[in-house]
């Protein structure tokens, strides 16, 4: 296996994190919140590429594409697992740009972009998933794991950003945090990566006591 990150990767990491980094003086307003990239950062991407190329995960969902940072580093794993992502965002102009950002990665062909609603398209998913990175609007991380859990496969991952930063929706992070470690079936755990992950495995019935 080669494991190894190559050079359309690395320039396109470098074109995302310079598009990042000149948005710091952005205000953080409701106005300006789909101007942003809001990555994923380097840490977290680095967990879950580890997460996806570790476990040789093929089937990868992404709530959450924005412009494509984290589906970035998805892909990159996806290719090296022989496996696929798809990815859903409710706007179809992120993931445009998200598109040609990946194709300038050689990368746009392990992954499906579905634009729309995330609780409208998740119940017509197949299933069963490897790993689910959720990180959409938090106050529909519980809607969403409602609906995505019983798609996991066993020992399937749902790894949830914004756990921690920002400062601003960690309660709606922390209803997330009891949603989560209430299912029978589910053990969780809060990593210190990057804006804080909440990682929960499958590991046993859904609908049982552990
Ligand atoms: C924090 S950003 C995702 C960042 C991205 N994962 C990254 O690390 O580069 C959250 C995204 O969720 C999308 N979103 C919000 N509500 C949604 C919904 N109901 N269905 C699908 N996507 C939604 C927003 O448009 C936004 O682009």
């Amino acid at each position: 296996m080669n494991d190894a990150f190559d050079d359309s990767f690395r320039a396109v990491l470098a074109e995302y994190e310079a598009r990042d980094a000149s948005e710091a003086d952005l205000p953080h307003t409701l106005e300006t919140r789909d101007q942003r990239l809001l990555p994923v950062g380097r840490e977290g991407a680095q967990l879950l590429h580890a997460m996806i190329v570790g476990a040789g995960a093929k089937n990868i969902l992404e709530l959450g594409t924005s412009y494509g940072y984290s589906t970035l580093w998805l892909a990159d794993a996806a290719r090296k697992t022989g496996g696929h992502v798809r990815s859903l965002d409710v706007s179809a102009q992120k993931q445009a740009y998200a598109k040609t950002m990946l194709g300038k990665a050689g990368l746009d062909r392990f992954v499906t972009f579905e634009a729309g609603d995330a609780l409208e398209i998740i119940p017509r998913l197949a299933g069963p998933f490897e790993l689910v990175f959720l990180d959409i609007w938090k106050e529909l991380y519980v809607p969403c794991l409602e609906l995505v859990a019983p798609k996991l496969a066993p020992g399937g991952v749902i790894a949830a950003d914004n756990m921690i930063h920002p400062e601003i929706v960690r309660e709606k992070a922390l209803v997330y945090r009891r949603a989560v470690r209430a299912k029978p079936g589910m053990a969780s755990v809060l990593l210190s990566v990057g804006s804080g992950i909440e990682v929960s495995r499958l590991v046993g019935p859904l609908d049982e006591g552990l």
